[in-house]
Parts: structure tokens; C-alpha cells; sequence
């Protein structure tokens, strides 16, 4: 499944009518679809529906005859001016005996649903004046709103703040980087011609089903040196051990991704745990022998992660770079030497790799993530909501996780996590996309059993059933 721009969708639409298929029957699968959402959600409440006089306002009138038609009480509200399909639309909905109101007299009455039809794929700029208003009117009436393809406004400010929204053919980008103004996100199939939605060029939208093939296979004669071994490199010795529990919650993370052994490199005085592990404590930054097929470099680094990870370096794994390894002049060694990395960072360490400000990254992580990925010639996972994997010109965006994720320790667990896919020998996109989908789904399993609150370390114990539900 690939994420689209508004453009993007548009020249699919576009490449439909020209193969010669009737756009109204776009307009008709996507109102019909939509309708059966609303009653799904809302049952026979009340709608009030309003339109904008494009293609997507011809979608919230094909609804309107839809939920008539299932006995839903409609009122009908929309800007006058429609043509081609959308005039086809109001004409069938005036056929039925509908009256449709101008929009400049809407009203919202308690106990209504809002469907938001009034700009989709189409808005050109912010809106201002009457529709500005209108949307802050829909947002302060405190109803619930159903938007059609997108949230009226967005990707600009004002928008509409959904209940839920039924996207039409594909996601587009506002649908996973301003999630929260779409509240339930539904995606409708409309009738477009798949082979016009295989968009290789676009940035993928992490699936289940592309995924689950990735899921490194255990065979009955497995054993613990056969399944992948990693070797976690991080903490420091400064004047007490704060940061201690990093590299721990990293080594717990490869062992809940399925590592058959984890290798823990860390200063001197650091707690033994995981038991499971392999202890090597060292007085400074070392890389002791050990057998591993990828390492995990850097948590609870600080002052020494530089020096980590280019000890990690001489081994030639597959490596994850994570905290405090993320510094230009690592990237550009492991980039050099043609060691296969993936960098993990958030949008504050991603803009020190690029030299611009946190803000900048969090307004384009789709451009940070690739500009990083070009830049260093190595697999980037740029940690957000939603987290983007990068590497070449491939770009993923992964749809699982949620804030309650948002809490110290869940990037240890990550990074560990990643490392075992690494030594289960996937390659670095495949290990960074499988691992964070698996480490977001893991807190979205979470989240629905307990809220806010999590720990790191819970995240990782629940891997393995994130990995199940992914492999069923
Ligand atoms: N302010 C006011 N009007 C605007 C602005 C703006 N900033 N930008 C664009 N418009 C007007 C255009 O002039 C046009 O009349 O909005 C209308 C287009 O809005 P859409 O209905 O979003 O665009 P359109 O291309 O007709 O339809 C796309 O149709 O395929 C369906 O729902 C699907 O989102 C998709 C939509």
C-alpha cells in the first residue's frame, strides 16, 4: 500500500477517466462506501451533511441519498456552483425530494452527525473567511463528525478535527502525519483500477501482509547460535552509572525479537540483568570478542558513544546506531567502510546529523528521513508519530504505535529489537521496518489493556505477541 499525495491521487483519477472508467462511479463507491461507515458508526442518527460545491462535496450528496434510502434523517447543506459529477449527484439527490440548503445557512442541532464534505484532495491553500469560520463552527458545535477523504482544512490550519474519516482509494500523507485531526481512520476501496494505485515511486505505508514474509523463519533443528546473536555496546562510566538501564533494556529487546543470544558490552559496575545475557564488563569503550552477527551500539552511551561506536566498527556487523553513536562523523565512517548501519533517531538527534533545527525535521520527516538516508548512505529510522524507515529512495511509513510509547527506555528496546532482525539476517530496511512495526503494534496491544504507563521493558515483553499476531 503506498501513501499519497493529494497530486498523487489526483493523477489517479485523472489516469481512470482517461483508461475510460466513468468517474461517477468514483463518486458513487466512495458516497455508498462512506454511508456504510456512517451507519457502522452512528446508526440511524440524524446527519447533517455539508457539501463543497468540488468532487468531494459530490461524495457527502451521493452519502446523503444513501443514508436517505437506510432511513436516516438528512439535512443538506452545500455551496452552490456544482458541475460535471457532482451536479449529476445533486441532481440525483434533488430527485428524491431532498431539499439542499445554501451552506451559508447551516445550522447544527444536538443529536446530529456532522458530515464533513466540504474540501478533500483539492484544497489549494488555507481556508480563509467563510469556510475558515464554518470549520471552526463544525469543531465548536462538540458533535461527531464523519469527514469524507480528508478533514476539511488539512493539510493547512484551520481544519476540521474528525470523529473518524473514510479515506477514498489510498491514504494520503495528512491521513498519518496529522492523524489526530482524523480521528477512526477507515480506508474504502472505490473502484480505481489497482494497477494505477501500485505507485513504486511513493512512500510505502508499512502492511501486515508486506511484512509478514519478512518474519525470520525458527527451523526445528534451531539453535542458539543459529537464530542470530547480538552484542549490545552502551552506558558509560562517569561519576555513577545513570544510564545503566539502556543498554539493558536494548539487550532485553533483541532476546524479546527472538535473538538466540545477547553479548552485553558495558562499563564496569553495570547491573547483571538481563541473566540471560553475556556479561563483558569493561573499565572504557572496548570491543571484546564475541560472537555476534549485528550489534546494537550506543543507549545510555553519552560521553562515550562516539568512541563505542567506532570500537563496534572494527567488527564489520551489521550495526544499530542508536543515542549517543548518532554523530556525523560515525555515520561517515560505517559509510566509508561499507558497514551496513541503521541510524535510529528522533527528530533532535536527526536534525544534529543534518545540521537544521528538531522543528524543521518534525514539519518534513518524509524529507529529513530521506535527506538523512541520502546523506549517509544508511538505513534511517527517524523515530516520530508516525516513525518513517529510510534508506536509498525508499521510504516507509510505519501506521502502529501510539503515545503511549512515549516514555523512557522504549528506543533501548527498539534498537535491541532491530539488532536481532539484523542478525537474524535481514537486511537493514527490512530489519528497520519490520522492527518498528512489531515495536509499535506490541504498544498498541498494550495501550488497549492498560492506558498510559507503560514501561520500556513491558514493550519488549510484549514483542512476542506482536510477532505472533503478525505471523497469524
Ligand atoms: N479556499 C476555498 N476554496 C478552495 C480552496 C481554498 N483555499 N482551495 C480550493 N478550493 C476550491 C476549488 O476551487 C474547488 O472548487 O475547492 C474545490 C475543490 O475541492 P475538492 O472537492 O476537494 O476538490 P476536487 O478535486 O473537486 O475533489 C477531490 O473528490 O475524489 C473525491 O473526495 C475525493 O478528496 C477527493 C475530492
Amino acid at each position: 500500500m503506498r501513501l499519497f499525495t493529494p497530486e498523487a491521487m489526483r493523477e489517479a483519477d485523472r489516469k481512470a477517466v482517461e483508461r475510460g472508467y466513468p468517474s461517477l462511479l468514483l463518486m458513487e463507491w466512495a458516497g455508498m462506501k462512506a454511508a456504510r461507515v456512517y451507519l457502522e458508526l452512528f446508526g440511524k442518527a440524524p446527519a447533517l451533511v455539508l457539501a463543497g460545491k468540488g468532487n468531494n462535496g459530490g461524495d457527502g450528496l451521493v452519502l446523503a441519498r444513501h443514508l436517505l434510502l437506510e432511513g436516516v434523517g438528512v439535512r443538506v447543506y452545500a455551496a452552490g456552483g456544482q458541475t460535471g459529477d457532482a451536479l449529476l449527484a445533486l441532481q440525483a439527490l434533488l430527485a428524491h425530494g431532498v431539499e439542499v440548503r445554501p451552506l451559508e445557512e447551516a445550522s447544527f442541532r444536538e443529536g446530529e452527525v456532522v458530515v464533513d464534505a466540504l474540501f478533500g484532495t483539492g484544497l489549494k491553500g488555507p481556508l480563509t473567511d467563510f469556510y475558515a469560520e464554518l470549520v471552526e463552527r463544525v469543531n465548536r458545535a462538540g458533535l461527531p463528525v464523519l469527514a469524507l477523504d480528508l478533514p476539511s482544512g488539512l493539510p493547512f490550519s484551520p481544519h476540521v478535527r474528525a470523529t473518524a474519516t473514510v479515506a477514498f482509494a489510498a491514504l494520503k500523507t495528512p491521513h498519518l502525519f496529522q492523524r489526530e485531526a482524523c480521528g477512526k481512520l477507515y480506508l474504502a476501496e472505490i473502484g480505481l483500477p489497482k494497477p494505477l494505485l501500485e505507485r513504486e515511486d511513493l512512500p510505502e505505508v508499512a502492511s501486515p501482509e508486506a511484512l509478514r514474509p519478512l518474519l525470520p523463519r525458527r527451523p526445528l533443528t534451531a539453535h542458539k547460535g543459529s537464530v542470530g546473536r547480538v552484542g549490545v555496546l552502551g552506558g558509560y562510566q562517569g561519576e555513577d552509572l545513570r544510564y545503566a538501564g539502556a543498554p539493558l533494556l536494548a539487550a532485553l529487546g533483541a532476546y524479546r525479537m527472538g535473538a538466540g543470544l545477547v553479548h552485553l558490552v558495558a562499563p564496569e559496575g553495570t547491573p547483571l540483568e538481563p541473566l540471560e545475557a553475556v556479561f563483558h564488563p569493561v573499565p572504557s569503550p572496548a570491543l571484546p570478542p564475541l560472537k555476534a552477527e549485528a550489534l546494537a551500539v550506543g543507549m545510555g552511551g553519552g560521553p562515550w558513544g562516539r568512541a563505542w561506536a567506532l570500537k563496534a566498527l572494527e567488527a564489520r556487523l551489521p550495526t544499530v546506531l542508536d543515542a549517543d553513536a548518532l554523530h556525523p562523523e560515525v555515520a561517515e565512517a560505517y559509510r566509508k567502510a561499507g558497514v551496513p548501519a541503521v541510524l535510529t533517531p528522533h527528530a533532535g538527534e536527526a536534525g544534529r546529523l543534518l545540521g537544521i533545527s528538531p522543528e524543521e525535521v518534525a514539519k518534513d520527516p518524509l524529507g529529513a528521513a530521506r535527506a538523512l538516508a541520502e546523506r549517509t548512505g544508511l538505513a534511517v529510522v527517524l523515530k516520530g508519530n508516525p516513525t518513517v524507515v529510510a534508506e536509498g529512495e525508499r521510504l516507509s511509513v510505519n501506521p502502529t504505535g501510539n503515545p503511549a510509547l512515549a516514555t523512557g527506555g522504549t528506543g533501548d528496546v527498539l534498537s535491541g529489537a532491530i539488532a536481532a532482525l539484523l542478525a537474524a539476517g535481514l537486511r537493514p530496511f527490512d530489519a528497520a521496518r519490520l522492527g518498528v512495526f512489531l515495536h509499535g503494534l506490541a504498544g498498541d496491544l498494550l495501550a488497549e489493556e492498560k492506558g498510559v504507563g507503560l514501561l520500556a521493558r513491558e514493550v519488549a515483553e510484549a514483542l512476542p505477541r506482536a510477532r505472533r499476531l503478525l505471523q497469524e
